[in-house]
C-alpha cells in the first residue's frame, strides 16, 4: 500500500474499491485483485491520490469514509495522448497517396474553417467529450494557425478541468491563404498567448512550428528564442515522418546533418520538446534526442494509415531516448488508447530484430499514462495512480462486450487480461472517466473571440 500521510481535508476524501491498475517506477504494473483509492483535495483545493493499495490492508484506516464499491469494474490511471490535433477531427479516415497530398487536399482546408470561432468553439467541445469517452484526461495537442481556434479549447479545457496543452500553429510558408500566417505576427501572438493561458489552471501551452518546410528560418528563430525564454512553455513539431517530406527538407537545409538538426539550430531540442513520429531516424539523430531531452511522441495508427512507416522501438531502447503514445488524429484513426496501442504492438513487431522480442501488455499500456506523463515532464502528475498524483482516472468494465466478458473471464495472467483489452478495448471498455477537480477558483473564463493581443 501507498499513501500521502499530510492531507487533512476529510471532508473532501472520496474512496473507491475495485481492481486498480497503477505502474512502479521500473515501469512494471502494478494490479490489485481487490483495491482501494482514496482522493482527496490538496491545499489548493486540487483532487489528488491520498492512499492507494490492498482493500484489505487500507480500509480500517479509511473506516470513517464511504465507500463506491464498484465490483468486477478496474481503475486504471488516465491516458495520456502525446500529439492530437484538434481541429483534423473531420480529417479522420481522409484517403491519400501519403503525408504532403493529405496535407494539401484535406487538412489544411478543414483548418482554414478556424479563423470562425463559432466553429471552433464547437469543435473543441466536440474534441474533448471524444477525449472524455475515450479515457483520455491529458493531451498535447495542435490547434490551427489562428489564435481563436487556442483560446476555443483553452477556454472549453479549463471547463472541464481536463489537463491540455496546446498552442498556435506557426507556419508563415508553403501553406495556402487561410492557413498561412505572417511571421512578425504569428511570434507576437504565440507569446500573448503564452502569457494568457500558460500555467493556468490544468493548461500548458506549447510553441509550435507545424514542421520545418512550413516554417521560415526568421519563424524558426523566433520560435527558438520563445523556447529559451520560457522554459516550462512545451515545444511540439513534427520529423521524420515521409521520405518525400524528408527529401523537402533536405532541399531547404542542404547543410544539415538531417531534418531533426534542423531544429537542433534554431535552439527548438530541449526537455519538453516533442515530436511526433520520429520515424526515419539514424543513431545520430537518436543521440540527439537522448542528449536534448526532446521526446518522440509515437503515432501508430497514423503512422500505419498514411504509409509513414513504422518506430524504430529497438533503436530508440538502444541509445535510451524518451517517448510515448499517441492517436495523431486526424492522420490517426481513432481517439481510443486500445486501438493505439494495438496499432503499437503491430509496429513494434516490425522493428524488432530478434524474435521473441515483441512489446508487452505491461509495456504498451506504460507508453500511454505513466511513459508518456514522464516524456511531456509530468512524471509523478498526471498519468499514474500513485500517490500524489491528479486524481484523473478510468472505469473499466472488463464485460462491456460479449466477446470481451468471454476473454477476459479466462485470463490467466495480467498480461493476459490487459492483452485482452487492448486488442478487444474500444470507448465502450471506458465505463467512466474522472477526471480531477479543483475546489478553489477556476482559471478566469474568457469569451473565445475575444484578441489574445
Ligand atoms: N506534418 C506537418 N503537419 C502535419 C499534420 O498535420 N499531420 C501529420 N501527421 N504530419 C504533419
Ligand atoms: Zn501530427
Amino acid at each position: 500500500m501507498a499513501g500521502l500521510m499530510n492531507c487533512a481535508n476529510l471532508d473532501a476524501m472520496k474512496a473507491y474499491r475495485a481492481a486498480i491498475l497503477r505502474f512502479a517506477d521500473n515501469q512494471a504494473a502494478v494490479y490489485e485483485e481487490d483495491g482501494l483509492l482514496v482522493v482527496a483535495a490538496d491545499a489548493e483545493g486540487r483532487q489528488r491520490v491520498h492512499a492507494v493499495g490492498a482493500w484489505r490492508e487500507l480500509a480500517p484506516d479509511y473506516a470513517h469514509l464511504s465507500v463506491e464499491h464498484l465490483p468486477g469494474r478496474i481503475l486504471a490511471p488516465g491516458f495520456v495522448d502525446m500529439h492530437v490535433h484538434y481541429p483534423q477531427l473531420d480529417v479522420i479516415g481522409s484517403p491519400a497517396e501519403g503525408l504532403l497530398p493529405w496535407l494539401e487536399n484535406y487538412t489544411f482546408p478543414q483548418e482554414s474553417r478556424f479563423l470562425d470561432a463559432l466553429h471552433a468553439e464547437e469543435v473543441a467541445q466536440f474534441f474533448i467529450d471524444e477525449l472524455l469517452r475515450n479515457g483520455v484526461t491529458t493531451a498535447l495537442t495542435f490547434a490551427t494557425s489562428h489564435p481563436t481556434s487556442v483560446n476555443a479549447l483553452f477556454t472549453e479545457a479549463a471547463k472541464r478541468q481536463v489537463r491540455l496543452i496546446t498552442g498556435k500553429c506557426l507556419m508563415d510558408r508553403n501553406a495556402p491563404d487561410g492557413v498561412r500566417d505572417e511571421t512578425e505576427q504569428s511570434l507576437i501572438d504565440t507569446e500573448a498567448l503564452i502569457r494568457r493561458w500558460h500555467g493556468q489552471g490544468r493548461l500548458g501551452y506549447a510553441i509550435t512550428p507545424r514542421f520545418a518546410p512550413s516554417c521560415s528560418d526568421a519563424q524558426m528563430r523566433g520560435a527558438g528564442e520563445l523556447a529559451a525564454r520560457y522554459p516550462d512553455v512545451w515545444v511540439q513539431s513534427h520529423v521524420a515522418e515521409n521520405r518525400e517530406e524528408i527529401a523537402w527538407v533536405s532541399s531547404l537545409y542542404p547543410a544539415a546533418r538531417s531534418y531533426l538538426a534542423v531544429y537542433e539550430q534554431f535552439g527548438l531540442l530541449r526537455p519538453r520538446s516533442v515530436y511526433a513520429h520520429c520515424i526515419h531516424f539514424d543513431d545520430a539523430d537518436r543521440a540527439l534526442m537522448r542528449r536534448s531531452g526532446a521526446a518522440a511522441a509515437i503515432s501508430p495508427t497514423s503512422n500505419l494509415f498514411l504509409g509513414s512507416g513504422f518506430f524504430d522501438y529497438e533503436g530508440a531502447d538502444r541509445i535510451g531516448y524518451a517517448y510515448g503514445l499517441a492517436s495523431d488524429v486526424g492522420g490517426g484513426t481513432s481517439f481510443s488508447p486500445f486501438h493505439t496501442m494495438l496499432a503499437a504492438y503491430y509496429v513494434g513487431r516490425e522493428g524488432r530484430s530478434k524474435p521473441g522480442l515483441s512489446l508487452k501488455p505491461q509495456q504498451l499500456w506504460w507508453q500511454h499514462t505513466a511513459g508518456a506523463a514522464a516524456a511531456l515532464g509530468l512524471k509523478g502528475l498526471v498519468g499514474n495512480l500513485a500517490p500524489g498524483c491528479e486524481a484523473d482516472f478510468v472505469v473499466l468494465n472488463p464485460a462491456a462486450t460479449p466477446l470481451l466478458a468471454r476473454k477476459t473471464a479466462q485470463a490467466g495472467s495480467l498480461d493476459e487480461l490487459l492483452f485482452a483489452m487492448i486488442v478487444l478495448g474500444d470507448d465502450r471498455l471506458i465505463e467512466r472517466t474522472v477526471v480531477s477537480q479543483a475546489q478553489a477558483a477556476l482559471p478566469t473564463m474568457v469569451r473565445i473571440n475575444d484578441s489574445p493581443t
